[in-house]
């Protein structure tokens, strides 16, 4: 006999259903969360990186933005192979953005202005450079050193080629043979993403024991959470087998296309059940301090799959990279957005929204590109590709963000997206960094265009203020000037001002924890409408206008609209019932 409460929350039991239900007590369910890609936020000693004092002496203009918390990229000490998730020392600031006691102060800061603090933490792999990988590329074949990654012997006769045939998230093998050190070539490491970023060994409870430690040390300091990188990696099946579906494959057909089981089975390295002991480790940790909360970067489809990294002894939230990658469509809008919110009350979590982050083309620029034409998650756009639709782009990316932000849930925010800010496409080649464009020969640009510098002041510098010297890690291109934070502060109608007036809204209307549900009476087929908490929020996906409702307008994407009551295509409106 079934348990009662499988139907409507999966199998838990009560205990576990009442602190789940717990309505909206932790801060983390409703949140809106801006995440903060440190080197490009905002300099403050004019090298052209930016650093941890220049986010401190932004902070303010967070604040006004209505932002509850920041996440971090990653900001300790590291090589930059990979812009910083390859850590070479996780309880050090890297020089680059500043010292453990500019964290201090930033934490002080942000504190007294109500802005929580989330920093990335990086299990599945360190940097080559890391003292762990030291000892161990020093120390004998079987040894514990070694045991700390994931060493294993060639295959052929002289153990010439890679174990087996797992290909890097970056391009080409995820394997690469060291030579010992007496000169002959040795054994061959594992790496899921850059040769530089060799993959832990989690079946070691050293490796195990080091992270509890990492995290309570930052848990110590005052960090509010942790947003962890690569979440669906950390375990890789037994025996390293062989995937029966390569990844340039997986590229093609999306993962969510198999079942549970045939992408366990197919995919050796992502998902496998055995992570749920390493989360729930992490969980107990986190737990000996209050009020903290982890969101999970598990890429993981379909959605019931990635629910079972959120149950309630696991991670709190994890990225919907479902929602973002949904086509700009009604129909399809709206059924991800069912699932996403019965899927995670299912386990008794909040959905979380995302639209932009630092792997992937910014949503202004996205939702310029005809469907056909889209690169993949990761790719970026080449700069012989079809030149997007820049209007329409920025246009469609006000609209899908005012109708992600009236959703209950939490909400990440990508630094630069409250300027409407478009995607570096164009950057020349000598400019880009990403291991992704190195490893494929330039064939996959990669994702340094969504990585620019951020514009502050129009043409206070080179770098429109980032910093006083004009430097800049990445050129920002000519037509970031006019996305300045300084022509749209106060100017009605901007983007900027558009993302305050959501973010007021929302908080005022509670719509984060809100009763929502979808407002079929005000919907056609070219339009989607949902009431929360007495807000009525109505997306016109065109190409026609439609006529609005009446009650007061609290927001609109659109400019004029209070005058005319007729919403044009790709505008969302927020009424007042
Ligand atoms: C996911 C991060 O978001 C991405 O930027 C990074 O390259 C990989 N994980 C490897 O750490
Ligand atoms: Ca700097």
């Amino acid at each position: 006999k079934p348990k009662a409460n499988c139907l409507k929350f999966g199998c838990m039991s009560n205990h576990e259903i009442i602190a789940a239900a717990r309505p909206n007590a932790e801060w983390w369910r409703t949140a809106v969360i801006y995440q903060i890609y440190p080197r490009s936020f905002a300099d403050s000693n004019g090298d052209g990186i930016g650093d941890l004092p220049g986010v401190t002496a932004r902070l303010e203009s967070l604040a006004s933005l209505g932002i509850d918390a920041i996440w971090f990229s990653p900001f300790f000490k590291s090589p930059q192979k990979d812009a910083g998730y390859d850590i070479s020392d996780y309880k050090q600031i890297d020089p680059l953005f500043g010292t453990n006691e500019d964290l201090e102060v930033l934490l002080a800061k942000s504190k007294k202005l109500g802005i929580r603090i989330i920093v990335d933490i990086v299990p599945n792999h360190t940097s080559d450079q890391h003292a762990w990988f030291q000892e161990a590329l020093a120390a004998p074949e079987g040894s514990a050193a070694r045991d700390m990654y994931m060493f294993r012997e060639g295959k052929g006769a002289n153990g010439e080629l890679p174990p087996n045939n797992w290909q890097s998230i970056f391009g080409g093998p995820a394997w690469t043979r060291i030579t010992n050190t007496d000169g002959t070539p040795g054994q061959w490491y594992l790496h899921m993403f850059d040769s530089s970023q060799p993959d832990l060994n989690w079946d070691n409870p050293r490796v195990a024991d080091e992270f509890d430690d990492i995290l309570r040390f930052w848990l110590k300091k005052g960090v509010d959470g942790f947003r962890v990188d690569v979440a669906h990696g950390m375990i890789k099946r037994a025996g390293l087998p062989d995937a029966t579906i390569y990844d340039e494959n997986l590229r093609e057909r999306s993962i969510s296309n198999l079942t549970m089981a045939e992408a366990e089975e197919q995919v050796p390295y992502w998902g496998q059940p055995g992570v749920h002991d390493a989360i729930r480790r992490f969980r107990r940790v986190l737990d000996e301090f209050d009020d903290r909360a982890f969101c999970a970067e598990a890429s993981m489809s379909p959605l019931p799959r990635l629910a079972m990294w959120v149950r309630p002894d696991e991670y709190h939230q994890a990225f919907n990279f479902d929602y973002m990658t949904t086509a700009y469509e009604p129909a399809a809008l709206k059924k991800i957005i069912t699932d996403s919110i019965v899927e995670y009350a299912k386990v008794g979590a909040s959905s979380t929204w995302v639209m932009s982050n630092h792997d992937g083309i910014r949503h202004a620029t996205r939702l310029g590109i005809a469907p056909e034409h889209t690169p993949r998650p990761g790719d970026g756009i080449h700069p012989t590709d079809p030149a997007p639709d820049e209007a329409l782009g920025l246009r469609r990316a006000r609209a899908a963000t005012a109708f992600m932000l009236g959703l209950p849930g939490s909400s990440y925010l990508y630094q630069g997206e409250e300027l409407g800010l478009p995607e570096a496409w164009q950057l020349e080649g000598k400019y880009r960094q990403d291991p992704t464009y190195a490893r494929t020969n330039g064939k996959r640009i990669g994702r340094d265009g969504c990585r620019v510098p951020l514009p502050w002041e129009a043409d206070a510098t080179a770098s429109n203020g980032f910093n006083t010297t004009g430097e800049s890690w990445l050129p920002q291109p000519a037509n970031y000037r006019a996305f300045a934070r300084n022509l749209q502060e106060g100017v009605a109608g901007s983007t900027l001002e558009l993302y305050k007036r959501l973010l007021k809204e929302r908080k005022a209307f509670g719509m984060g924890s809100g009763e929502f549900r979808w407002a079929e009476e005000f919907q056609d087929k070219n339009t989607l409408a949902y009431i929360n908490n007495g807000v009525l929020v109505i997306f016109n996906f065109g190409p026609d206008s439609v006529v609005v409702p009446a009650g007061e307008v609290l927001v609109t994407t659109q400019h004029d609209l209070t005058v005319e009551r007729e919403l044009e295509h790709d505008q969302v409106v927020w009424i007042k019932l």
